[in-house]
């Protein structure tokens, strides 16, 4: 089709993406990314997106260099993801260990998890003194700059259309900048994956407001889509007493007692590997959220004349796209059911494409950080569901639809859901 003089293919077969995650020298998704991520919602200064853009086949680029670092980093098993993982994790039962002690509380739970994941993430990543932990009103207007990133990457005019969240951003950007003006290498607390992609952007001669700008974006990439996703992972097991009931007892043969901690009282350890191993119900219901409301959409640029699957010819200059939407609800995929919520969808054997699962994206936009937040999103699910009785309220009666027009990569709830917590006999003294 053509948007004004511009043509796009839109492709809605797995087999054809995986075709074109093939070409990814051909058939770019690089530049439309850095355009619209880099450029429109973190607002890099031109020479810096210059360096960005720049391309070479005979060394390293900054771009190249700080993606093939992303992804090594947080690749399965390295130290560098357990160290994030287990630091913001540990953040998170602390939070957890006080909660509801006096009785039962009443939360609203996108804006809990907003709080509890960006706290922790902060102090995880960052460090004690983090800049959110310096100025307490940094949360809110964090969550007002991720309110405006349609404004911020779709509108004309985003100074004026999303005046708030581009000013939210500035703040923050002022806030990570006045925060790593040291050498932030040098604070002590940073965890190894901020300190080795720091280093490539001073072998590329970064200044300070590259650097702040980049933790920034790294900083919003830990959460953004991690806090939804949770949220729809607890709020549909939540909302389906007999799902729960099931997810428990897969949790009460891996969740195990650990050794007495110093105030005698007892602790219980989550560990990851035994969740995906021995909880096969939780894991095809979290795969199932992800199918549910993984709505990125992937823009490539065709650098040259190209056939694809040897009949469909791609023109140079024209665009493509990958609408997550699109596949994830197709029944000639999916199934005649595909567009229901299905937790067992993903027990079953099944001969849907590997290609058709485009939640963290594809080729070589493929989200790095997939690993690490598929294990935060479990052992939390995991942590909140043994910690908490939880039941809806009378406010939200249930769970609330899809807002299907944020065109966001996980698509957020129309409203927030109040849900009623009281710690569970088991765990009344457990954190
Ligand atoms: C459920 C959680 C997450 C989802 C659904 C998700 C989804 C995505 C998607 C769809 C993209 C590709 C965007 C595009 O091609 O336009 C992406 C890129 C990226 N994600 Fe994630 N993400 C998640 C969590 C994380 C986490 C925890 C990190 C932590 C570091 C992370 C880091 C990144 C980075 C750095 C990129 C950019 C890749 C590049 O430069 O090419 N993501 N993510």
């Amino acid at each position: 089709m053509f948007l004004a003089s511009q043509k796009v293919y839109v492709v809605n077969s797995p087999a054809l993406v995986s075709q074109i995650n093939r070409r990814q020298k051909v058939i770019d998704s690089n530049p439309p990314f850095l355009a619209v991520v880099h450029g429109k919602l973190f607002g890099f200064r031109d020479h810096d997106m210059a360096e960005l853009m720049r391309t070479t086949t005979e060394s390293g680029t900054l771009r190249r260099d700080s993606k093939v670092l992303e992804h090594t980093l947080l690749e399965r098993g390295m130290a560098p993801l357990n160290e994030i993982f287990t630091r913001v994790m540990s953040g998170v039962a602390d939070r957890l260990g006080t909660m509801a002690r006096e009785g039962s509380i009443t939360i609203s739970l996108e804006a809990w998890l907003r709080e509890i994941f960006t706290l922790s993430t902060a102090d995880g990543v960052i460090g004690s003194q983090n800049p959110f932990t310096c100025d307490p009103n940094l949360l809110d207007t964090f969550w007002r700059f991720e309110n405006g990133i349609k404004g911020l990457t779709m509108s004309l005019f985003p100074s004026l259309r999303a005046a708030g969240p581009s000013r939210a951003r500035q703040r923050l950007v002022q806030a990570f900048t006045e925060f790593f003006q040291d050498d932030p290498t040098a604070n002590g607390e940073i965890c190894d994956f901020l300190r080795q992609v720091a280093g490539v952007a001073r072998r590329y001669n970064r200044d300070v407001e590259y650097l702040a700008r980049y933790f920034f974006a790294i900083f919003c990439a830990f959460l953004i889509n991690t806090v939804p996703v949770t949220f729809w992972t607890i709020g549909h097991i939540v909302e389906n007493p007999e799902l729960l009931a099931r997810i428990r007892a897969e949790l009460a043969e891996v969740v195990g007692p650990m050794a007495e901690a110093e105030a005698g009282e007892p602790r219980h350890s989550f560990d990851v590997t035994a969740i995906r191993e021995r909880c096969p119900l939780l894991m095809s219901t979290f795969n199932e959220v992800l199918r549910y409301v993984g709505a990125s959409t992937s823009t490539l640029i065709v650098h040259e004349d190209v056939y694809i699957d040897e009949q469909y010819l791609l023109t140079k200059g024209a665009l493509v796209q990958i609408s997550a939407t699109a596949i994830h609800s197709d029944p000639d995929v999916w199934g005649p059911n595909a567009a229901d919520f299905d937790p067992e969808r993903f027990l079953k054997p099944s001969k849907v494409h590997p290609s058709a699962n485009r939640t963290f994206g594809g080729g070589s936009t493929l989200c790095p950080g997939r690993h690490l937040a598929a294990d935060e999103i479990l052992v939390f699910t995991a942590m909140f569901l043994h910690t908490f009785d939880v039941e809806f309220t009378a406010e939200t009666p249930r769970l609330p639809r899809r807002d299907d027009t944020d065109m966001l990569s996980i698509t957020k709830p129309t409203e927030d859901l109040m849900l009623r917590l009281s710690r569970r006999r088991a765990t009344e003294k457990a954190s």
